[in-house]
């Protein structure tokens, strides 16, 4: 059944309060609720639907007097006054069944929620959409020992605790947990001076792994204030480490709730990027208290208005926690990495999508990171200043309102002046415009010609221009800058920008910082790309330069052309000698193109990209790499050394990821040998991690593997790092059958959301090895997914992801695929989450 936007009306009732009895039982849990509504004075119907699911109702009453409600499988109906009324109902739940992971569910004999976006009708009858809000006090009845929810805490006594939220809030931001927890306490001091107390709570066990989460927390905090002056607003702030949760983290009112891989850090267990990736999960959680909770969503389509902002804001907490160019370039890679691979393929959709079945398939790369580069844009478009008082201008305009992305544009309109009806198709568009370039120059005059063109996606055919910010600088032939970075506003299909005074003709710099979400793509020499990335001034673009050959060179060996090799080789040494250079700039530039992107790549210059040939020509290209540096690689590893002891800050990660790179390429050279020596001494998780990655593809890590498990068997974060890295880094012969034999290891258990992906999410990781050319990695994953979809039917879908680049491919892949989805398609009793990705990965709907 399918949801479209232009069908939103408002509900017929608002409700005034909530108050929640829980009485916990795991397979029993009675939940009685006390809702008072008023008629809505802005809806056109009176007709009263509570939303919800899988629940028996137990009884019902209207203003005391018991009620028989129609009730089918969505929810139920009943006759009410046309006036306001209070709803009690009693219904029982069984959250030790619950394997969706939605709704009230138990993980490790602790009860914990899931909500958004449609949970809370698992748990009872309630208007389950996010522009009803109200107040709730929630009582909690059980024999655990700690026993939360969300805002302050306002009793309790021997087997119960009473939590009040006073902010009004949708159903989605509801959260509850139970269990035998353990809390990191410490406190915050408010820019007005109110003192929260924080609380990190965990199971048993995992307390020292709390104290880099509860620090960035602090960070987040205090960088809302100084930033956007956003204040915490209630007595009390806690995170919730939960080891089954299907997404990274929630964040639900005053009680975020986290995967464990999300929020649990130690130097032992955790690689940098562990460290990294936690402290902006936690930023991201924490900066939805105003953007998000304060201001939330009118409905599911207005998704990107706090998701897309909240991501641009965790990528601006993480610029200025760290480097600010290794943030960005990380940023790109990722978006390129995952939604352009979206953007071009079945699955494409709008940022806010016009229609869905199941909202849980559109939390996507789209809607987030997509959605956080359309907010870059604009705030390149108004400058700082203009941004942050449309923000103060949003915040209190819209404090306490469920908003459209309509809202948040308008604050714009009302800030600026400005006319946005053109830049609002970013959000109405989907795919990942094309922009050519060409140039010329005389008498003076450098000339930039830009022709956009956006490809049709699935549904969407004949693209208007759109506007896009276009950052360019212009370098003379020496190296130096002779036009400062300048923000062209392109806006026709093809439009020309004239640079006059110029001595000589220009080298450009183009799309620096990546202004916009699009491929560019102009004629560049080797000798152009290598003197940009040893000349520009704009990191992201000397990054990108290195990048663009490194694409060059593999693209070349794929198709059996001559490739630029040794510019690109030369480029390399020299920035690896640079003494001015970043650490962590020369490991991101040593990194090659994933095979993934070059498959992209290849298919839009019209060819079928062999996964295998691209697999030989990255390894090829990287024993060339390894042979070509080998005189640097040395004296640089030795300085990649650390003495001090163990941070996650920005420093020493960016040393440790040189060394790592630079590690990899010695294995190339010496067949394993000092990587076996830096995994035999290695006190940290990312040395220890990096050279076991080193030694399984140099095929001598079975001994280190064993040992690795015999270490770690207790500790799931870690063991899912044991079974992704033999999956990712397994020759593409061996992925498939590594991956089979481990779905059957005793560690192995798909009701676990982080070991599902750790097996089956990695052996997508590997696409040489997932598209092997007999189907047996396409069979595997659809066997699995259809297995899956009963028991955790929101990961079955995500997992069907794998396949959505099938249209890139050979004959024979192409219909080996088909026949994996149709297979699943055909699965008795597919859940609609599936149902919905697989059809509209076949293209069928
Ligand atoms: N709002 C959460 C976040 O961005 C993600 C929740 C996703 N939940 C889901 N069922 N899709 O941090
Ligand atoms: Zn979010």
């Amino acid at each position: 059944q399918t949801i479209f936007l232009a069908d939103y009306t408002p509900p017929a009732y608002l409700v005034e309060d909530v108050h929640l009895t829980f009485r916990l039982a795991p397979s029993a849990t009675r939940v009685i609720s006390r809702i008072r509504f008023v008629p809505n004075p802005d809806a056109k119907s009176r007709d009263f639907f509570l939303h919800g699911q899988e629940l028996t109702l137990i009884r019902a009453t209207i203003d005391g007097a018991e009620v028989t409600p129609e009730i089918t499988e969505a929810g139920l109906t009943c006759a009410v006054p046309d006036a306001p009324f209070t709803w009690e109902a009693e219904v029982e739940i069984d959250p030790a069944g619950n394997t969706a992971l939605e709704g009230l569910y138990m993980s490790n004999g602790m009860y914990c929620t899931q909500c958004e976006a449609e949970g809370f009708r698992k748990i009872t009858y309630y208007p389950d959409r996010p522009d009803v809000m109200a107040p709730f006090t929630v009582r909690i009845e059980g024999d655990a020992p700690v026993m939360l929810s969300n805002g302050n805490p306002t009793g309790e006594g021997r087997g119960w605790a009473e939590w009040t939220d006073p902010w009004p809030k949708p159903a989605y931001l509801f959260a509850l947990v139970a269990g035998d927890l353990v809390a990191r306490e410490d406190s915050f001091v408010t820019m007005s001076g109110k003192e929260v107390a924080l609380r990190l709570w965990t199971r048993r066990g995992d307390e020292g792994k709390t104290a880099f989460g509860m620090e960035a927390l602090k960070k987040s905090m205090r960088w809302d204030e100084e930033v956007y002056g956003r204040e915490y607003d209630l007595d009390i702030f806690q995170i919730v480490a939960v080891s089954d949760f299907n997404m990274g983290a929630m964040e639900n009112k005053g009680l975020n709730i986290f995967n464990t891989s999300a929020v649990l850090a130690s130097p032992e267990t955790s690689t940098d990027a562990n460290f990294e990736r936690i402290e902006a999960i936690i930023a991201h959680e924490y900066f939805h208290n105003w953007t998000g909770n304060r201001i939330t969503c009118r409905d599911w389509f207005q998704l990107s208005l706090k998701e897309g902002l909240t991501v641009f804001r965790d990528q601006q907490f993480t610029a200025d926690m760290r480097s600010a160019a290794v943030s960005r370039i990380e940023d790109v890679m990722a978006l390129r990495g995952r939604q352009f691979r979206e953007d071009n393929g079945p699955l494409a959709h709008q940022v806010q999508p016009d229609s869905f079945v199941e909202i849980n398939n559109f939390y996507t790369a789209t809607v987030y990171e997509k959605g956080a580069e359309v907010i870059r844009m604009l705030k390149a478009l108004v400058g700082d200043d203009d941004w942050r008082r449309a923000l103060d201008l949003y915040f209190d305009r819209h404090d306490g309102q469920a908003c459209t992305i309509d809202d948040w544009l308008k604050v714009f309109e009302d800030t600026t002046g400005r006319d946005l009806s053109q830049f609002r198709l970013w959000y109405k568009q989907a795919g990942t415009p094309r922009l050519t370039v060409t140039d010329d120059f005389a008498e003076g005059t450098y000339t930039l010609t830009i022709k956009q063109q956006t490809p049709d996606t699935p549904g969407q055919t004949d693209k208007k221009p759109m506007l896009i910010p276009v950052a360019v600088g212009l370098l003379n032939p020496n190296g130096d800058e002779v036009v400062p970075t300048r923000v062209l506003e392109v806006t026709e299909a093809e439009q020309s920008f004239a640079f006059e005074g110029l001595a000589a003709k220009p080298i450009p710099s183009l799309l620096r910082g990546f202004s916009a979400p699009v491929i560019l793509t102009r004629d560049t020499s080797a000798e152009e790309r290598a003197f940009l990335l040893a000349h520009d001034t704009d990191p992201f673009n000397r990054w990108e330069a290195g990048r663009a050959l490194a694409k060059d060179v593999l693209t070349a060996k794929v198709t059996g052309r001559d490739g630029p090799e040794r510019p690109y080789l030369d480029a390399l040494a020299a920035l690896l000698r640079d003494e001015g250079a970043d650490p962590a700039f020369k490991a991101l530039a040593l990194r090659q193109p994933g095979e993934d992107d070059i498959a992209q790549t290849l298919f839009d210059a019209g060819h079928s990209p062999d996964p295998d040939r691209i697999h030989d020509a990255a390894e090829t290209l990287k024993q060339q790499a390894a042979e070509h540096l080998q005189d640097i690689i040395p004296r640089l590893a030795a300085e990649m050394t650390i003495d001090a002891p163990y941070a996650p800050d920005a420093e020493q990660s960016g040393k440790r990821a040189l060394r790592l790179g630079l590690l990899d390429l010695t294995t190339r050279l010496d067949g394993g040998a000092e990587a076996e020596a830096v995994h035999a001494v290695a006190d940290n998780m990312t040395l220890s991690l990096g050279s076991l990655g080193c030694l399984i593809e140099a095929g001598r890590a079975e001994a280190a593997l064993a040992a690795f498990h015999a270490r770690w068997q207790d500790d799931a974060l870690v063991l899912d790092k044991w079974f992704t890295t033999q999956i990712v880094h397994a020759a593409p012969g061996d992925a498939v059958s590594i991956a089979e034999r481990l779905s059957r290891h005793p560690d192995f258990n798909m009701k676990n959301p982080n070991r599902f992906r750790a097996v089956f999410g990695a052996l997508a990781m590997n696409p040489a090895g997932f598209h092997a050319a007999d189907g047996s990695g396409y069979r595997l994953m659809a066997e699995w997914i259809a297995r899956l979809d009963p028991v955790n039917p929101q990961i079955a879908a995500r997992m069907t992801t794998a396949f959505e680049t099938w249209r890139r491919y050979d004959g024979d892949r192409k219909q080996m695929i088909r026949g994996a989805l149709e297979g699943i398609a055909r699965t008795p009793g597919l859940s609609s989450d599936s149902g919905e990705m697989v059809a509209r990965i076949l293209g069928a709907a």
